[in-house]
């Protein structure tokens, strides 16, 4: 079994190549990656369980289908993950948001947390855990173990771009959380950025460089 889901519809593939293009302005790159995590959250939520309540429409009484238990929880994790945020919640307005910050030591590979904050009751919700980048995967599967630490046990993965390598490691890691991603690309360099790429995310969506 394939260890990501490549979402390959062609206006994400499209979007894509434009945030690739080293010539991309902040402005463009942050507005195509608000548009292309849209079409992202409608993919990752696609077999979402529903169920059915009572409506009244102005004709008649009916069954109408409705999301099914708690409300869904996206996980950012910091800082480039907050540009993939916006047009999930775009999609999803009641959605609650996690944010952590969090790395994995070099040395200890323990995961060192600067920032946590969390909805409360995670056992009982569906978490999407954003970040743009699945790179080495340290980041995600450290942040990955804390929302498990804090309760969270049905989870999803969703970047953009990942490398073999950051599939690799983090599906040893979390087998149980499946992996969503619009491409993966050839390999990491030396530097651990993916090639080919698009840069370092939060540089691009933030114009710090
Ligand atoms: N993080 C980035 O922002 N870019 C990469 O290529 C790898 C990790």
């Amino acid at each position: 079994m394939s260890k990501a889901t490549v979402i390959d519809h062609p206006l994400v593939q499209h979007k894509l190549t434009i945030m690739r293009k080293k010539d991309t302005s902040t402005g463009g790159f942050r507005r195509l990656l608000r548009e292309i995590s849209t079409l992202l959250c409608y993919e990752v939520t696609r077999d979402l369980k529903l169920t059915t309540e009572t409506i009244e429409t102005p004709m008649v009484e009916m069954q109408a289908p409705t999301l099914e238990g708690k409300k869904l929880v996206f996980a950012s994790i910091l800082r480039a993950g907050n540009g993939l945020l916006e047009g999930m919640l775009d999609l999803v307005p009641s959605a609650r948001v996690a944010h952590v910050g969090v790395y994995r030591d070099h040395d200890t590979l323990e995961a060192i947390e600067y920032f946590f904050k969390a909805p409360e009751l995670l056992e009982d919700r569906l978490t999407i855990v954003v970040d743009p980048m699945l790179a080495t995967g340290n980041s995600s599967i450290a942040a990955v173990d804390k929302l498990k630490e804090r309760g969270a046990k049905n989870l999803r993965f969703l970047c953009l771009l990942a490398a073999p390598e950051g599939i690799e490691n983090f599906a040893k890691a979390h087998p149980d959380v499946p992996i969503y991603t619009a491409a993966i690309d050839s390999h990491l360099n030396e530097q651990g950025y993916i090639i080919p790429g698009l840069g370092d995310a939060g540089d691009r969506i933030y114009g710090t460089k």
